[in-house]
């Protein structure tokens, strides 16, 4: 901490210091010369140098000069809460707080506080507005909060995109980064991204071994933050992201700041597993949610990105007629699957896309002719299938939120709990972002309005997620990065193998993730013979445990499944955990987890590599002593590989116990799937 000794030198105080609960990170606080200072060590060594901060406002002076410390408190905390699904099934939430009173020495004599949470795998800090005569409406045109890296740490960044987070991952050190000239097809017409900055959650790793995730926690009435990022002298800076006045934020006192959150651990499986964002968000309000059961699901979803059948009724391929619906219900429930997904049910899917004028294209109540919704519902229900609705908005929120209690009360009288939602092209009202503070809000009204009806969400283009489904535990998966669809149809060759070696460090620190794996036709034929899906079917496989989402679809086509015998391990795996453990990672090269089914003790486990082949030794060491369990290995086979020969695999069985060392190997673009069941 040479630089703030340094500074407090200089102005004859010394800082004040908070360490986490096992003393491994410290974060210290200093007024020099009138500005409030941060630094944070990790095992003693500096990883965010001495960095400061300041708020630009419309017609009020900024804030961030002049400052005086008025007082601290600190407290200890450490709670356990249960998560009503989740990737585990008791958090611990221990840390240390600061909390400093800081004010304006010379007028407007502004009083605000910092609050500092300092955790054993990261922190957190976000600035606290009082009530106060000087300050009541808040127009907030920038919050620059730095963060000045000791290095040229090597990133996994994507774009500071306002709209879209569907960019592939690059791999760069900090000082390439080269946000603006980023490009990387999606599918809005277009996206706004418009200085060097990144979005988060950020990852990076330093020259000795330290790894750092950036992000941002509880978010709420605020505008989301890009990081700017500064190539010369090695730092970050919030960048809100704002609408076409200029405006970032619009607010009142007493508010608060989203936390700005870090990581900080010297082992990439922490990163999977830290539960730091959760933490920093407030207990459940939604209360009982026991009406959800996480789920694997089917869907008419797929066969409209192979282009085999339509959302719309007028190309004569409509996807979601009532036969279809119950053809796919009749699938699920002969393989236990619970849930179905039925895309283009509704009408206005001839307008959806590329139109200007999309508001009141959609109506969320009005089925096309030829499905029969209810008669859809009860045979589902007759056979323990339940629906996952689908509403589209084509990015009209205000249309969405006329529509609400209507379209959630409909699936109220029809006994659905689910919905996914849908944001494709750029926000009406023009001049809005998805990432802005209006577009925050009329997510949070989403997912309040569903609480009270008893409807989970899974949001595709989606905000962020920033912890809030420990709050909002309706709030079930979203879509903040490039996921599955991209193979149907992407002009770029589609994701390649390493994209998922990177989303569980990076975009999975926003919460559930609803990529839709398990496509086992993995050369799309006959539909798309320009496209592909970049890995084996192995890896596949796996990736039901290597990414975390209650609700994990089961996504290929019914027909590419039938009689197939790994599809045995999809019927098995679980959905919901009583606990998680990263086995074995490196970021953008390889990962391997196993994770415990709760009430089940079953476990299974998931190992995927990029385009290397990799060998793994898995040790069993997770497992209970002295019980045996047998073990179904579904393995790449010798010859496979991603792009040469993705569907060659292997099934093996044998008897495992908690001694048991086994080597996978995994194919270039491949991985390996086991299921874990106690004898
Ligand atoms: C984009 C979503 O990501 C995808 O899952 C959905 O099928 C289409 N929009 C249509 O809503
Ligand atoms: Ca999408």
């Amino acid at each position: 901490m040479s630089v703030l000794v340094a500074l407090t030198y200089s102005c004859g105080k010394s800082p004040i210091t908070v360490h986490s609960p096992s003393g491994n990170i410290s974060v210290s606080f200093i007024i020099a010369k009138g500005k409030a200072l941060y630094a944070v060590s990790y095992n003693k060594m500096e990883v965010i140098k001495p960095s400061s901060f300041n708020f630009i406002f419309q017609n009020a002076q900024p804030l961030g000069e002049n400052l005086r410390l008025d007082s601290i408190a600190t407290r200890s905390f450490n709670n356990r809460w249960e998560m009503p699904w989740g990737d585990q099934h008791w958090v611990n939430n221990t840390h240390n707080e600061l909390k400093v009173f800081i004010s304006e020495r010379s007028e407007p004599y502004r009083r605000f506080n910092i609050t500092f949470r300092v955790f054993d795998d990261g922190l957190g800090f976000r600035y606290e507005f009082p009530e106060q005569p000087t300050m009541d409406s808040v127009i907030i045109l920038a919050e620059n909060t730095r963060f000045n890296l000791t290095g040229n740490h090597t990133c996994w960044w994507q774009p500071g995109d306002w709209d879209i987070y569907e960019h592939l991952y690059r791999k760069t050190p900090l000082a390439k980064i080269d946000a603006v000239n980023s490009k990387s097809k999606n599918h809005l017409a277009q996206t706004y991204i418009p200085e060097n900055a990144v979005n988060t959650p950020v990852t990076m790793k330093s020259s000795e071994g330290i790894y750092l995730c950036f992000h941002e926690a509880d978010v709420n009435n605020y505008a989301g933050a890009t990081l700017r990022v500064d190539t010369v002298n090695l730092s970050l800076e919030t960048a809100l992201v704002g609408n076409d006045s200029g405006i970032k934020v619009r607010t009142k006192t007493p508010f608060n700041s989203p936390w700005r959150t870090i990581i900080i651990t010297d082992k990439p499986g922490n990163i999977i597993t830290s539960k730091l964002i959760l933490n920093l968000n407030e207990p459940n309000r939604v209360g009982d949610v026991s009406w959800f059961e996480p789920m694997k699901y089917v869907g008419i979803w797929w066969e409209m990105h192979l282009g085999k059948s339509t959302w719309d009724m007028a190309s004569g391929k409509h996807g979601a007629t009532t036969a279809n619906a119950k053809r796919y219900i009749d699938f699920a429930a002969k393989n236990g699957i619970k849930g179905l997904l039925v895309e283009g049910w509704n009408t206005g899917w001839e307008h959806w896309i590329g139109f200007d004028e999309r508001e009141g294209i959609f109506d969320f109540v009005t089925p096309y002719p030829d499905y029969n919704l209810s008669e859809v519902v009860r045979y589902a229900k007759s056979k323990g299938v339940s629906l996952i609705m689908h509403h589209e908005t084509s990015a009209a929120p205000r249309t969405y939120e006329q529509q609400l209690d209507t379209a959630y009360r409909l699936m109220q009288s029809l006994g659905v709990h689910a919905v996914k939602t849908g944001y494709v092209g750029t926000i009406i009202p023009k001049g809005e972002y998805h990432q802005g503070q209006w577009m925050v809000n009329h997510y949070r009204k989403v997912v309040e309005a569903a609480a009270r009806y008893h409807i989970v969400v899974d949001a595709h283009e989606p905000f962020k997620g920033t912890g809030e489904w420990r709050t909002y535990p309706n709030v079930i998966a979203r879509e903040n990065f490039r996921g599955q669809e991209f193979n149907a149809w992407s002009t770029d060759g589609g994701n390649p193998p390493e994209h998922l070696t990177i989303l569980p460090f990076t975009a999975q620190l926003a919460g559930p993730m609803d990529y839709t794996p398990g496509i086992f036709n993995l050369k799309l034929k006959p539909y798309k013979p320009d496209n592909q899906v970049n890995s084996t079917l192995a890896y596949q496989l796996a990736l039901y445990v290597v990414i975390y989402s209650p609700i994990q679809m089961v996504s290929d086509l019914p027909e590419n499944y039938e009689g197939h015998p790994a599809f045995q391990f999809i019927r098995d795996v679980g959905v919901d955990w009583e606990q998680s453990v990263v086995l074995d990672a490196e970021i953008g090269d390889y990962i391997a987890m196993a994770r415990e089914e709760r009430n089940t003790g079953r476990w299974f486990v998931g190992a995927i590599t990029d385009e290397n082949p990799r060998n793994l030794s898995i040790r069993f060491h997770f497992l209970k002593p002295n019980i045996k369990y047998k073990a179904t290995f579904y393995i790449d086979g010798d010859d496979a590989h991603w792009d040469k020969n993705p569907t060659s695999y292997r099934i093996e069985t044998r008897e495992v116990d908690n001694n048991t060392v086994f080597d996978l190997k995994l194919a270039p673009g491949g991985g390996a799937a086991i299921s874990i069941i106690p004898l």
